[in-house]
């Protein structure tokens, strides 16, 4: 049950809110999901008017829907949205978003904000609302959503935190991590605790390693300053994939509130013992793409330019910023001791695949020759489903075995399809932390991939090169434990 409420919306007319914000939204207020009094204010740096800024949602939701939508709902949508110009040098704009705000007959007083914006505007956002009162809780509640990255490394988290911690308590704060929101991954929780077959093979005795991958056959695109300055390791595996790897690898929680399930993260994330800069190269790979070819959507192959093409265009002229990234990681604990867990994501793939891929050792009997290893995939996107390979007898006079793949999708039909963002503004809302992160988890996070980052941005020879469309670079492979490990692809 959601309270009355006003979502403030900072950063309404970017990208995220056009494609992912406005559009859940409105299929929130669809599925019913909404509180009859909510109320979204977006809040911008451009004078609009209410009536100009319903024309603009409007378009952004016929751009999201080119299939039409509910009219009726459409209605009751738009007379949600209001709009409030926060010219940056105007020093009594928070005045006037309070005064606005205190009108009640329009404004319910539980106050969810979102910061859809630059990393470098959330302290002073949140400063700027605290001394108009806007985030007191005395009377009603008021939430703060802190888009991702928080911080660029540990002491600048820490120091981000420093200045929030000032105006709000924790629980006041949500610091998304989008993933979180996939219900793929939400099925990984389940998948191991409410099953009985596979917890007691979830651990060093059984499994041989695990493979956590977030695939893209997209590059850069036209974000490249940002993306230059973050690195595939900064932007993809210290959040999305470490997280990922926390609900793999964690213990079983107590139960299901945020409080036991956060507590299980951080203890596993603080677990991962820290990679040894001495021996990087054993430890972590890094790669970036080259001019090549690669599936277009209608299928056909389409000629694309190099990452450092792609920077000349800005008048960067070097960089050894990775658009590929590979770590090995171990967790010291009983259950993980010895089990490499190898962590890989990178632009311009071949293929686009975010996957959990688990081998598991020898059979106990080596019964024919060639027998393989079983795997068991949970595959996060763009399939949502879970196989498993196992060793069959092929039919016959003769014993030899072949892989069965027992593959089934998650979703069947009819079932809700939920983007991320639609489930992560609702918890917001409903003020259910569970999917957010802690500050312990964000810390770990940074903990483990900041010595990385130092390493490599100080070491200056050229970064291997793979042709874009292409398949994870051969030399990857040298941070695998053993010779018989391999990549694993799409399933
Ligand atoms: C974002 C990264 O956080 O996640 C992007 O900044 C990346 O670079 C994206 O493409 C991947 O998200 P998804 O949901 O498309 O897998």
């Amino acid at each position: 049950k959601i309270d009355p409420c006003t979502l403030v919306l900072f950063g309404a007319s970017g990208n995220l809110s056009r494609i992912k914000l406005m559009p859940g939204l409105f299929r929130l207020d669809a599925a019913g999901r909404l509180p009859e009094h909510m109320v979204i204010l977006s809040v911008g740096r451009g004078e609009v008017s209410r009536e100009d800024w319903q024309a603009d949602v409007k378009g952004m939701l016929d751009a999201k829907f080119k299939n039409g939508y509910d009219q009726k709902v459409f209605e009751r949508f738009i007379a949600r949205n209001h709009y409030h110009a926060n010219p940056p040098n105007d020093p009594n704009a928070y005045k006037k978003l309070q005064e606005r705000l205190a009108d009640t007959a329009i404004y319910p007083q539980n106050l969810a904000y979102f910061l859809s914006v630059r990393p470098t505007d959330f302290a002073p956002i949140v400063e700027e609302l605290s001394k108009v009162g806007l985030v007191d809780e005395s009377q009603y509640w008021r939430r703060v959503l802190i888009e991702k990255p928080f911080g660029t490394d540990l002491p600048s988290a820490q120091a981000l935190q420093a200045e929030l911690t000032k105006h709000l308590k924790e629980s006041q704060i949500y610091r998304i991590d989008h993933y979180l929101g996939k219900s793929a991954l939400q099925n990984v929780m389940l998948t191991r605790f409410a099953n009985a077959m596979f917890e007691p093979l979830w651990n060093n005795e059984h499994i041989d390693h695990v493979q956590i991958t977030n695939n893209e056959t997209l590059g850069v695109g036209d974000r490249t300053t940002f993306y230059d300055a973050t690195g595939a390791l900064r932007d993809m595996v210290q959040s999305h994939l470490l997280q990922t790897l926390a609900l793999v690898a964690m213990e079983k929680p107590q139960d299901l509130s945020p409080e036991s399930i956060r507590a299980e993260k951080i203890k596993l994330l603080e677990a991962i013992r820290p990679i040894p800069v001495n021996e990087l190269s054993k430890h972590a790979f890094r790669a970036q793409y080259k001019a090549g070819r690669v599936q277009a959507g209608d299928g056909h192959g389409e000629n694309v330019t190099g990452y450092l093409e792609e920077l000349a265009r800005d008048g960067v002229t070097e960089s050894v910023t990775e658009t590929y990234a590979a770590l090995k990681l171990f967790i010291d604990n009983p259950r993980w001791k010895g089990v490499p867990f190898y962590v890989r994501t990178a632009k311009r793939m071949h293929e686009g695949n975010t996957a959990i891929s688990i081998r598991f050792k020898k059979a106990p009997m080596q019964l024919v020759e060639g027998q393989h290893q079983n795997w068991l995939t949970l595959n996060i996107q763009p399939r949502e489903c879970i196989k498993m390979e196992i060793e069959s007898k092929i039919p016959g006079l003769d014993v030899a075995t072949r892989t069965l793949s027992i593959d089934a999708p998650q979703r069947q039909q009819g079932d809700e399809t939920i983007d991320s963002y639609e489930s992560l503004m609702l918890n917001l809302m409903e003020g259910d932390p569970s999917l957010y992160l802690h500050i312990s988890e964000v810390e770990a996070q940074w903990r483990l991939v900041d010595p990385v980052v130092k390493a490599w941005m100080a070491d200056k020879s050229p970064v291997h090169q793979y042709p874009a469309g292409s398949r994870d670079p051969q030399e990857s492979s040298v941070i695998f434990e053993s010779e018989d490990q391999f990549w694993r692809y799409s399933i």
